[in-house]
């Protein structure tokens, strides 16, 4: 099994998480650049705030999808938080306002800004917001560059915290103290329409037929560390990870320092081969003396992790 397996299984969506900087943007962009290669529409999608794809794809991409040029087939986006909330307000805004008339009166911007708060909100949309662009227009595939903070496999879980917090919000939040009452209202039948959503969702995503998880990590204490608390959460909501990518790794060391550095990360290359080689795939990648940017240097990452 190797990452090229994606290819025959042609999932729709490819989440690539892990901890800052151990390589998540590069892998995911040779990733994307692969499929699109291979002529699958291709949609990579950052929600890391650094922004990232501009820099790696040397153009400048924004929150809405932009073509990578000289990649057919190959489009970017990066959306960060704000963006995720400004466009979430747009959608339910109008929605949320109406079914709320009942019980509170309180301007528009504050009672749409107070439900934004809700937690997991964020998460929700964006899901949703990716599950579109499979779904809606017309792309075969999204590569999705997580942010580390926005812990992953949270995001799975997030919808039901969310709706479990707005059922409660009138009465607790709001003073409307009449259950009765409360089983009435236009309020509740939204928040029952979003469930529905939610769990739409959330079947989507955790169907292993439409989303692989890979994860990225690096032979060092701390990769390995997060290695295990991530396939250990995965494990927790019946989620299994198949692919893993161990980057940065010192090949062919020719100098005291790299053959130091070579021996500082062997042992953390043993112990995540022995913990996860049996249950999943893990494709190793090099530390490139280069900086990998442009789609010609991300051409060598993608041909390491798709060998033909
Ligand atoms: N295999 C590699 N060889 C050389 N540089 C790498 C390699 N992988 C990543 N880098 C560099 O390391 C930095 C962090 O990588 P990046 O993909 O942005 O990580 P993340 O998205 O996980 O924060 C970038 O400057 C990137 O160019
Ligand atoms: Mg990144």
């Amino acid at each position: 099994m190797s990452l090229s397996d994606l290819e025959r299984a042609k999932k729709r969506v490819l989440m690539f998480g892990g901890k800052g900087g151990v390589g998540k943007t590069t892998t995911s962009a040779s990733t994307a650049l692969h499929f699109a290669l291979e002529g699958r529409r291709t949609l990579i999608i950052s929600s890391d705030l650094t922004p990232s794809l501009s820099d790696i794809f040397e153009t400048q991409i924004g929150p809405t999808e932009t073509p990578i040029p000289g990649v057919a087939n190959l489009w970017g986006l990066e959306i960060d938080p704000d963006e995720v909330m400004r466009r979430w307000k747009i959608k339910f805004g109008p929605q949320i306002y109406e079914a709320s008339q009942v019980f509170v009166d309180m301007p528009y911007d504050d009672l749409v800004d107070y439900v934004a708060m809700a937690p997991g909100i964020q998460e929700e949309f964006m899901l949703d917001f990716i599950l579109e662009q499979v779904r809606d227009h017309g792309y075969d595939l999204v590569v999705w560059d997580t942010a580390p903070a926005g812990d992953t496999l949270r995001l799975l879980e997030l919808p039901y915290k969310f709706l479990n917090h707005l059922r409660t919000a009138p009465r607790v939040y709001l003073g409307v103290r009449d259950k009765l009452q409360l089983s009435k209202m236009p309020f509740l039948e939204l928040i029952d329409s979003w469930r529905e959503l939610s769990e739409e969702i959330t079947a989507f995503f955790r169907d292993p037929a439409n989303t692989e998880f890979i994860l990225v990590t690096i032979p060092e204490a701390l990769g390995v560390y997060q290695a295990r608390r991530l396939v250990g959460e995965f494990a927790e909501f019946g989620l299994t990870i198949e692919h893993m990518i161990v980057n940065h790794l010192i090949t062919d060391p020719d100098s005291d320092f790299l053959c130091r550095r070579q021996a500082m990360q062997r042992p953390y290359l043993e112990l995540l081969q022995n913990a996860y080689a049996g249950q999943m795939n893990i494709t190793r990648l090099p530390l490139f003396a280069e900086e990998i940017k442009g789609t010609e240097r991300l051409g060598m990452v993608e041909e390491l992790l798709f060998p033909s």
